[in-house]
């Protein structure tokens, strides 16, 4: 019989595995698919079909060459919840350009998040942890971190840096939250998408009526080209990744030092400790559980298997950073490992442009929470914490802690 052989593959392509045994592993089926073969075929809920890439070296490769487009408006996603962004969403978004749009983008902003600027922002946020923990032993034990510790702050820094009000914080949450979840509908998504963009396009009004020193004032100030549309794009897309990323890593982190009390030694053993220690974090939980997605421009052939113009590749960074043809002993938390091209904050062009502040913000809230709160530990077993299953970024939803007093 004359069975079309593509809808025959796009009836047998399996969907993204989500499934963890373990909730600070990624889902097993992952490793299995990654022994397996470099490339497989992957069913999107959309209807579409595209493919899966797992292994380490095969991620870095497809996000280094330009023959994939970052487009997340034509991109299918690989769960449900995510309807894709729209056109309108374009300006200013570019964690979704090419070049040469991106590099126009990525060249103005890059100056304001260097290693040497953000090093320069560690005295103000340890001052912000401190006042954190100052709080939460003023309130005494227990606490639930999240609401007190792991979320306010990096959603502090952010709003200095770009000088957005941090009394709107309760809106921005929301919105950002509504927008990252997956059991929002896509109305509710595109809702919040909306509330978050006429967010920002009001406080780029105010800042051209009258700017300041903050990140946003600055790139109004400094005689750049950008068209509000542009600025209201870009301060979006900061607000959103620089609270929501870190504040779950703060999270994850602590719940993982926390249930392995020998890696939490290693950890605070020195400094220089606390470095290696955050970079082996972001590897073992690699919180953008579903990884990033590319789309490919034109035909091109991985391993052997025929990507077509317009299909979406699934790039597992989870997968990739536990990939044991990179890594020894990759299923292993091993906080005094040296540097090993971890791809939690992607690679190519689009590598997180925000990598240094994260770093800054977890070294130091990491160690001053375990040295502020002494015998921190949690205050349900582990196993009865929320892990944010349900949500594009993973975490948890409460972090529910006791210490010594
Ligand atoms: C891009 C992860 C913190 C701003 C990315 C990408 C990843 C990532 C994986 C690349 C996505 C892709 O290629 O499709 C993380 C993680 C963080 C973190 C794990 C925390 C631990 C931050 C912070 C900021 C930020 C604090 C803001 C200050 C951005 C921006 C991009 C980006 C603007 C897009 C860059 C571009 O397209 O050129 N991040 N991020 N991120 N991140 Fe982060």
């Amino acid at each position: 019989s004359a069975r079309c052989p593509v809808s025959a593959a796009a009836a047998e392509a399996p969907v993204l595995p989500t499934r963890r045994d373990d909730p600070l592993d990624p889902p097993p089926e992952l490793a299995r698919i990654r022994s397996e073969a470099p490339i497989s075929p992957l069913s999107f809920p959309d209807g579409a079909t595209g493919w899966l890439l797992t292994r380490h070296e095969d991620v870095r490769a497809i996000l280094a060459d330009e023959r994939f487009s970052a487009d997340r408006v034509t991109a299918s996603s690989p769960v449900r919840g995510r309807p894709p962004f729209k056109e309108e969403d374009r300006p200013g978004m570019l964690l979704t350009m090419d070049r040469p749009e991106h590099t126009r983008l990525r060249r103005l902003l890059t100056p304001y998040f260097t290693t040497r600027r953000m090093q320069a922002l560690a005295p103000r946020v340890e001052r912000i942890v401190a006042d954190h923990l100052d709080a939460l032993r003023a309130a005494g034990p227990p606490a639930d971190l999240v609401p007190s510790f792991t979320l306010p702050i990096p959603s502090l820094v952010i709003c200095e840096l770009l000088g957005v009000p941090y009394e709107d914080r309760g809106r921005f949450h929301a919105w950002s939250a509504a927008a990252l979840s997956l059991t929002t509908t896509d109305a509710e998504v595109d809702a919040a998408r909306l509330a978050l963009t006429g967010y920002m396009r009001e406080l780029v009004a105010a800042k051209r009526r009258e700017p300041d020193d903050a990140l946003l004032g600055t790139l109004i100030t400094a005689g750049t080209d950008l068209t509000d549309a542009e600025l209201t794009g870009i301060g979006r897309l900061l607000l959103v990744a620089g609270h929501e990323t870190t504040a779950n890593m703060l999270a994850l982190g602590t719940v993982t030092l926390l249930t392995r009390p020998d890696q939490l030694r290693a950890f605070r053993g020195s400094p220089d400790a606390a470095d290696r220690a955050v970079e082996e974090l972001l590897r073992y939980l690699t919180i953008i559980q579903f990884g990033t997605t590319r789309v490919a421009r034109e035909d091109v052939e991985v391993h052997g298997r025929l990507v077509r113009a317009g299909q979406t590749l699934v790039l597992s960074l989870p997968a990739a950073n536990r990939d044991p043809g990179h890594f020894d002993r990759p299923d292993e938390l091993d906080v005094t490992r040296p540097p090993s091209q971890h791809v939690a904050f992607g690679h190519g062009i689009h590598q997180c442009l925000g990598q240094q502040l994260a770093r800054v913000e977890m070294r130091i809230a990491l160690t001053a929470l375990f040295d502020g709160l002494p015998g921190l530990r949690l205050a349900v077993p582990a196993d009865e914490l929320r892990m944010r299953h349900d949500m594009a970024i993973y975490g948890v939803h409460e972090l529910p802690v006791r210490w010594e007093v």
